[in-house]
């Protein structure tokens, strides 16, 4: 199939975005908020599509996993055993003439150079403000936990925090869901959810917001076949993005540096994805050890050991964390999957997302708004829709349907024509081949079925 590009500018993805309802700027009639963005009537179908995508191949189709939906408020104290009120931070520089704020690691990078972790101001000799050229303040340490009040009284008994990543809530459920599924190791533990950081320089549309979503796994093993696991998690989750459209020349691996290792990580590899602006992390393999176990049975003062009954030992068991972010996994998707294609004089947008990740599966199209097609588009638009994420289009001509539903990658269009009427049958056109087939009415849930499960 053809490619023509290796991936979409920014522009062609947020014309799209807007024009067609993907993802719009969040509050947007207020004037917007800052790099807070709301998943439009497309966006919401296709954030879904790869949530259930990863939840089946991480949680329903493992017997070694089951899932989790922590509340996002938990217990202050999470946040000083997990380590990230002292450690969760990054270094804030502001420029001494316009104020902006920025992270000195984005900016040492930024300027290819290399910051001295012992040391980070003396980077600043080189530096300045990317917007004025001003001067910059020494960094300062700058924690990324939104807080707010639980009940009534705004006093700092009350304080607590915004998770800023999903893991913590399942940690502290390990023994809870231990006795109540008595899992055996290795085992894990899956969640999707939102996470929320005060991010310095939020930015690049949904990949780097305040709010966000995460998909996670923390995956519990037995200490010395941590590093084994690891890479066993690295590989399935790399080959999961390429099964659902990612082409593996836009996906690299990249082992984190001793100096960049997050405060609980002995080891991390990230995914990372050609975007349009460089390479970037699309989701973080981490080997955690027993760091975080430990830490919440020594501040909880509970049992949060493992008994191995095979060896009749207890012990914390290390765990192998692959974190990915909901939203750049969209945006990879979204970004990966667009084309174009001549078109006679004009240029076909197709939008190549894999099946089962489209935000409409099955678009049902009466060939005209004529009275007579009335009952039988109805009929088969209401034995698809129990199947299938349906969309029903009778506006403007069938080609500028066809070209409506490529452009946000509807896999399969279903045409309802006066021939329908008497032979009961309806066509079924391919989004990638546009080839069109004619299959019965009461075959069309099983035979859209079975392009779903198996491809065209
Ligand atoms: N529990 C480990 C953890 O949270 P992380 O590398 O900080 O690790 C995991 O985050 C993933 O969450 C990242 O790979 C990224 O996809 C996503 N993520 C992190 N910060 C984000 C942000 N500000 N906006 C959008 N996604 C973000």
């Amino acid at each position: 199939m053809a490619r023509t590009l290796p991936y979409a500018d920014m522009d062609k993805i947020l014309s799209i975005s807007k024009r067609r309802g993907f993802v719009f700027q969040s509050s947007e009639i207020y004037g917007g908020l800052g790099s807070t963005w709301d998943y439009g009537p497309l966006g919401v179908e296709l954030k879904r599509h790869v949530k259930e995508a990863w939840w089946r191949s991480v949680v329903l189709d493992r017997d070694d996993m089951v899932g989790l939906d922590a509340a996002i408020l938990m217990h202050p104290q999470v946040w000083v055993a997990s380590g990230h009120v002292e450690n969760f931070t990054d270094p804030l520089v502001e420029c001494r003439s316009c104020n902006r704020r920025f992270r000195l690691d984005h900016l040492a990078e930024a300027a290819g150079i290399e910051l001295d972790p012992a040391n980070p101001a003396k980077s600043l000799e080189d530096l300045s403000c990317p917007d004025c050229g001003g001067e910059l303040t020494d960094p300062r340490q700058f924690n990324l936990m939104f807080k707010t009040f639980m009940g009534p009284v705004e006093e700092t008994a009350s304080e607590v925090h915004l998770r800023p990543e999903t893991a913590q809530g399942i940690f502290v459920n390990f023994a809870n869901v231990v006795n109540s599924t008595r899992k055996k190791l290795p085992f894990g533990i899956a969640q999707i959810g939102k996470a929320f950081r005060n991010e310095i320089t939020p930015g690049n549309f949904t990949f780097r917001t305040r709010e966000f979503e995460q998909m996670e796994i923390e995956y519990f093993v037995k200490p010395g076949t941590d590093e084994e696991w690891l890479q066993k998690w690295v590989q399935s989750r790399l080959e999961w993005y390429v099964e659902y459209g990612i082409r593996r020349e836009n996906l690299r691996l990249r082992q984190h540096g001793s100096d960049e290792l997050a405060h609980y990580a002995k080891d991390c590899y990230d995914i990372e994805y050609r975007f349009p602006w460089g390479w970037a992390e699309l989701e973080g393999i981490a080997s955690r050890t027993d760091y975080d176990l430990r830490q919440h049975a020594e501040h909880s003062g509970q049992d949060l050991t493992y008994f191995d009954e095979e060896t009749k030992s207890r012990y914390f068991p290390y765990v192998v964390e692959p974190s990915g972010g909901l939203d750049r996994g969209v945006l990879a998707f979204w970004l990966d999957s667009y084309d174009e294609e001549p078109d006679g004089d004009n240029v076909r947008v197709v939008c190549r997302l894999h099946r089962k990740l489209a935000p409409v599966t099955v678009a049902v199209l009466p060939l005209s708004r004529n009275d007579k097609l009335v009952s039988t588009v109805q009929d088969v638009h209401a034995r698809l829709r129990r199947h299938f994420t349906t969309q029903f289009d009778d506006a403007q001509s069938i080609g500028r349907r066809y070209r409506r539903q490529d452009e946000i990658g509807t896999p399969y269009c279903v045409t309802v024509d006066f021939d329908s009427l008497d032979d009961h049958q309806v066509t079924i056109r391919d989004r990638d081949t546009m080839h069109q087939s004619r299959v019965p009415i009461d075959d069309l849930v099983s035979v859209l079925q079975d392009k779903l499960e198996h491809g065209w």
